[in-house]
C-alpha cells in the first residue's frame, strides 16, 4: 500500500477516536450537563485546522491525479473536494456556536447539538467513502510514478516553515487530547 494512503488511513483512525470523544461531550450537553468546554474547544481546534491544513490537502493531491487517470472517479466520489469544503464549513459553524454560547448567548441547546451531530455524521460518512471507494480506486489507478509525484508534493509542502509551525501547534493539541483519553482509559 502506498505510504500516503497508509498515513491517511491512520489519520482517519485518529479522527474516529476524536469524534467518539466529541460525541460524548455532545451527549453530555444533550443530557443537560455542562460539556467540558476546554476539551470541546481542543477538539474543535483540531477539526477546524488539521483536516484542512494537512489531511485534505494530501487527499486533494491524490484526487487531482486520480481524476486524470479515470473518468469514473469524479462521479464515483461525488466530488471529494466539495465534501472537504462542506466539512470545513461545518466545523467552523459548530465552533462559532460554542464561542457564542461561552459569550453568554442563549442559543438553544438543540441547535448546538444538531450542528455538532451534522458535522460528525458528515465526517464519518465521508471517511467511509474514502476508505472504501477513494483509496482503493487511487491504489488501482495511480502509477508508481504518480505516487512518487504525490510523495514529492507532500514533502515539498512540509518545507513551508509557516505550515510546519501550524502543524506543530495542532500536533500539540492532538497530544493534549490523547493525554485526556489515556487518563480516562478511552
Ligand atoms: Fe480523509
Amino acid at each position: 500500500m502506498p505510504e500516503a494512503i497508509e498515513i491517511l488511513k491512520a489519520e482517519h483512525r485518529v479522527f474516529r477516536r476524536f469524534l467518539d470523544l466529541f460525541e460524548l461531550e455532545l451527549a453530555a450537553f444533550e443530557a443537560g450537563r455542562s460539556p467540558r468546554y476546554e476539551l470541546l474547544e481542543m477538539l474543535l481546534d483540531y477539526f477546524t485546522s488539521f483536516p484542512d491544513e494537512w489531511h485534505h490537502r494530501k487527499e486533494d493531491l491524490i484526487y487531482d491525479v486520480l481524476v486524470t487517470r479515470s473518468d469514473l472517479a469524479r462521479p464515483a466520489l461525488d466530488d471529494l473536494r466539495a465534501d472537504h469544503e462542506r466539512l470545513a464549513a461545518g466545523a467552523r459553524q459548530f465552533g462559532e456556536h460554542i464561542s457564542e454560547l461561552r459569550q453568554g448567548s442563549d442559543l438553544p441547546m438543540e441547535v448546538i447539538v444538531e450542528t455538532g451531530a451534522v458535522y460528525t455524521r458528515l465526517l464519518r460518512r465521508h471517511m467511509v467513502k474514502e476508505d472504501n471507494v477513494f483509496f482503493p480506486m487511487a491504489e488501482r489507478q495511480l502509477t508508481l510514478e504518480d505516487w512518487r509525484d504525490v510523495e514529492y508534493a507532500i514533502q515539498a509542502s512540509c518545507e513551508d516553515p509557516d505550515l510546519r509551525t501550524r502543524l506543530d501547534r495542532i500536533d500539540s493539541v492532538a497530544r493534549a487530547i490523547e493525554a485526556i483519553m489515556l487518563n480516562e482509559g478511552a
